[in-house]
């Protein structure tokens, strides 16, 4: 499939996932502008984006250091030329550890490790690839989802990291993925503050212990302003503020929403329409979407190829809406390709090369 550039969206067919690339770069310079004020490093997360045309648009305007969550994202963004990739993330058995061993040629490679099994099996594969894997110590700090306790579990692992070869110890990851949603601002700022106080303990533990912790990254979309301006955080880790949807919209309204789902009008009756992409389109995990420009139509229920809106006037047949994803990284998994464009001004078509794998 092919889009021209230059041509309108109205030439587009429906479904097609549209990125509009001003509302992108107000939301990329509204973060970096802050993140330089305060003296901390901004890293990407590539497992909203997936699309590797992308992380090239983004590294054109500056952006080289990148996160990912799984191998085969960290694959697409060495192969669309970025060089230092954290795979935010525990890897675990032969067949991956080997490709990560592996990219440790290529780029300046890094991985959270939370076990010190884990630690062995990286060595051992660093080691037979002749690469070096940097190790992040990923701790818990109240999500409990992967990680060490605070303190000197954390202490422990990065001890035993220092007696592996092939990997080098670069320091602390803390994600506080609970708190991305809470609604109320100053209960989200408070809990992500004691969080990021447990980090830097254990942050002074392992220096206390002789060993120089270079990088503490963390946060999230939701958390950013409080992580990006506390003491001793080096890195700050958000994804979704590029693309925005709207479930962080109603969180984070000063990140406005780049992507949609452009849809038709397939059916229409009194008091609804029907649009023509449902759940295998949208992502709905974390709610209902929204239609844009449109904030008296209101999206009722999705069903597979189907997204059925209410309203008191609805569209006719063929009218298009665009849809805003309440989940913005679950749905570009859902697509193979995205249109760029500009104030509705086609620009580029990009494949989605990580979306739909889990490897
Ligand atoms: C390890 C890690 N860091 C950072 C993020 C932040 O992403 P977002 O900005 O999309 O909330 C996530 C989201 O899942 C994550 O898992």
């Amino acid at each position: 499939v092919s889009v021209p550039s230059g041509g309108t969206l109205a030439s587009l067919d429906t479904p097609t996932l549209l990125i509009d690339l001003d509302i992108l770069d107000a939301n990329l310079e509204r973060m970096r502008t802050t993140c330089r004020e305060r003296g901390v490093r901004l890293r990407v997360h590539f497992k909203s984006l997936k699309c590797g045309g992308l992380a090239k648009y983004l590294h054109s305007k500056g952006i080289s250091e990148f996160l990912c969550a799984k191998t085969n994202e960290a694959e697409v963004l060495a192969d669309a030329g970025i060089t230092d990739i954290l795979i935010a993330n525990e890897v675990v058995g032969a067949a991956k550890v080997r490709r990560v061993a592996e990219l440790g040629k290529r780029v300046k490679l890094s991985v959270c490790v939370d076990d010190a099994d884990n630690v062995t099996e990286l060595s051992a594969a660093a080691t037979a690839a002749g690469s070096t894997i940097g190790v992040l110590v990923e701790v818990d700090i109240g999500m409990r989802r992967c990680g060490v306790e605070p303190g000197e579990k954390a202490v422990e692992l990065a001890k035993h990291i220092q007696r592996f070869p092939g990997l080098k110890f670069r320091g602390l990851q803390g994600y506080d993925g609970h708190l991305q949603m809470i609604p109320d601002a100053a209960e989200r700022r408070r809990k992500c503050l004691e969080g990021l106080a447990s980090l830097m303990m254990t942050r002074e533990r392992i220096r206390a212990a002789g060993i120089p912790v270079e990088v503490v990254t963390g946060g999230g979309t939701g958390t950013w302003e409080f992580v990006a301006g506390f003491p001793g955080m080096t890195e700050l880790q958000p994804g979704s503020f590029l693309l925005m949807d709207a479930a962080y919209h109603a969180i984070r309204p000063e990140f406005a929403c780049s992507l949609s789902i452009l849809a038709a009008v397939m059916s229409r009756r009194e008091g609804w329409y029907v649009l023509d992409a449902g759940s295998k389109a949208i992502s709905q995990d974390f709610g209902k979407p929204a239609i844009k420009g449109h904030p008296g139509e209101m999206v009722r229920k999705l069903a597979e190829e189907h997204t059925i809106v209410d309203c008191d006037h609805p569209p006719e047949v063929g009218e298009r809406r665009e849809v805003f994803p309440a989940h913005c990284c679950a749905t570009m998994n859902l697509h193979r390709r995205c249109v760029a464009h500009r104030s509705g001004v086609v620009e580029v078509e990009w494949p989605i090369e990580a979306s739909g794998r889990y490897d």
